[in-house]
């Protein structure tokens, strides 16, 4: 079947990587992006896709009702897939606001204009919403337990969406993401802002002691997953989408600077994030039931990603020169280097 899509978020990281994926792939559907422009925000991430009449872009908040009915309205959208979200932890626990704002009502706002519409509607959460795993690895049936605002914004939103599915028969799928590495990531988050330091020998800081556990994923193969989801999923389906693999960040970082030829002097162990979640774990067989099997493991997505920054400083050098570095100083200034291995205090 031929969609057009409402792409909410669409100049992010995870969203342009599915526009291109959809365009790429489906040369029948139209794409409409919705985005404010965050910080985040980049259409740099879209500059090759701008003149293919398949594409519209709109700048507008999910929150602006009117906006959103106005863009469905006029591009005669028929499927919605919301993106749109503050998205940094770090951030979440500086300044909340903008979280509740966007992930919490922006979500309210796109179902509403679904629910008087009767669109197809999917929900693009996070891993996070499960909370701190101590071992094993969390199913969808698994009750979500979230710490950090980020996460409990984002659990917000899928309990929304699981409203709307009930209360109104909503068709809404949900996918919960583990951390997604590749193309077009905001250097904040540590992959891209690990690999963009080491590129300039600048110092990489490793919270605590490190040995906290992520699902690094593949963009692309977390944007096959949502595509599929939306073309087979059931009505209030969830699915976790990731590797199935968890690392801990010092392999992380240990590969990083493998794939760059750079030294382990670059790492300094600092100050933990509050409330940070030692471990995520996600169980996909509810996914791969489906059909859907990741293509990289988090070792090769992660050597992945590195080549990809090393060969588009293009893309990362204006971001990191511009306002980012006011933001680096804020979370990374007083921050102070811990000692951490034998003898120290624990993380
Ligand atoms: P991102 O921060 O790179 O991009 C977010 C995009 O949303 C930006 O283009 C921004 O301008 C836009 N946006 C923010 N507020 C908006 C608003 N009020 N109205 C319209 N647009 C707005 O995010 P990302 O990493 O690409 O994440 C995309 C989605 O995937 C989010 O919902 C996030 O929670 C989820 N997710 C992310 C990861 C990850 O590892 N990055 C993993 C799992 C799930
Ligand atoms: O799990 C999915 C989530 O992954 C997404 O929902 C979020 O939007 C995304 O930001 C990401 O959250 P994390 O907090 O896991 O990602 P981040 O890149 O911020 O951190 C990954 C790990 O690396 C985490 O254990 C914290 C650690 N870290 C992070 C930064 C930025 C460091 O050690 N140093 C750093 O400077």
């Amino acid at each position: 079947m031929k969609r057009t899509w409402l792409v909410t978020g669409g100049a992010g990281f995870i969203g342009a990587n599915f526009v291109h994926h959809l365009l790429d792939h489906h040369p029948d559907d139209r794409v409409v992006v919705y985005d404010k422009l965050t910080y985040a925000g980049n259409l740099d991430n879209l500059r090759d896709r701008m003149a293919d009449p398949r594409f519209a872009f709109v700048h507008a908040d999910i929150c602006d009702r009117a906006a959103v009915e106005a863009a469905v309205d006029g591009h005669g959208v028929d499927t919605i897939a919301n993106f749109a979200a503050e998205t940094h932890v770090d951030r979440s626990i500086v300044a909340p606001d903008a979280f509740i704002h966007t992930d919490v009502l922006g979500t309210h706002t796109l179902l509403e204009v679904a629910r008087e519409r009767r669109l197809r509607y999917h929900q693009v959460s996070t891993d996070e919403v499960y909370g701190h795993v101590p071992d094993g690895a969390s199913t969808e049936a698994d009750p979500i337990a979230p710490r950090s605002p980020y996460a409990a914004s984002k659990a917000a939103g899928d309990l929304l969406v699981n409203a709307y599915f009930v209360t109104y028969g909503l068709h809404t799928t949900i996918t919960r993401g583990s951390n997604n590495i590749g193309p077009y990531q905001y250097p904040e988050k540590v992959v891209s802002l690990f690999a963009t330091n080491a590129i300039d020998d600048l110092p990489l800081p490793v919270y605590g002691d490190g040995r906290q556990e992520r699902d690094y994923q593949w963009v692309g193969d977390h944007c096959e997953a949502i595509d599929l989801v939306v073309r087979r999923g059931q009505p209030g389906d969830v699915f976790n989408v990731g590797t199935g693999t968890s690392i801990t960040n010092l392999e992380m970082v240990e590969l990083i600077l493998e794939a760059l030829g750079k030294p382990a002097s670059l790492i300094r162990h600092v100050e933990d994030r509050p409330g940070h979640d030692r471990r995520y774990a996600l169980d996909v067989s509810k996914l791969q039931a489906l059909g859907w099997r990741p293509r990289h493991t988090p070792q090769a997505a992660i050597v992945r990603a590195v080549e990809w920054y090393a060969a588009n400083p293009w893309w990362w050098r204006p971001i990191k020169s511009g306002a980012f570095r006011e933001y680096y100083e804020q979370m990374y200034g007083q921050r102070k280097e811990i000692a951490v291995g034998p003898g120290a205090a624990p993380a």
